[in-house]
């Protein structure tokens, strides 16, 4: 009887979008206000779904202290706050677009969890715009 836990988390953040390989015109014409050089911010409302067995012992998937400990030291601590391309690794070669945001914090979490465990990502940027992964 497998039932899937949700914690939801949130952190701002700064980035541009930038394909180094383009000239400035092709970036601006792609990403349009994204592409501000000097940065602009989101808030985005990061969403964590974990499915799994229920532990006959405890009753819980996952112990949502542990799974929020989690998040906060692996992800939040990286990214709250912080400019995604200036102020880390993960961003510095790769586009802070919000996929390649959930995949990093797929990855990121994805290791700190059972391997029996399912994770999926949701990560909000707008109200209106969110990415989900992976996607089955
Ligand atoms: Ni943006």
């Amino acid at each position: 009887m497998k039932v899937a836990v949700y914690r939801k988390e949130h952190f701002n953040a700064a980035h541009r979008l930038y394909n180094q390989a383009w000239d400035d015109a092709k970036n601006q014409e792609v990403f349009g206000l994204c592409n501000n050089p000097n940065f602009h911010g989101h808030n985005y409302e990061l969403v964590i779904r974990v499915c799994g067995e229920i532990d006959p012992d405890t009753g819980y998937v996952i112990d949502m202290k542990y799974l929020s400990q989690v998040v906060k030291e692996k992800v939040l601590k990286r990214f709250d706050h912080k400019n995604l391309n200036l102020d880390t690794q993960e961003f510095k070669h790769l586009n802070p677009t919000a996929e390649n945001i959930a995949v990093v914090i797929w990855d990121l979490l994805r290791k700190e969890l059972r391997e029996d465990l399912d994770l999926k990502i949701y990560l909000y940027e707008t109200e209106r715009n969110y990415v989900e992964y992976p996607v089955q």
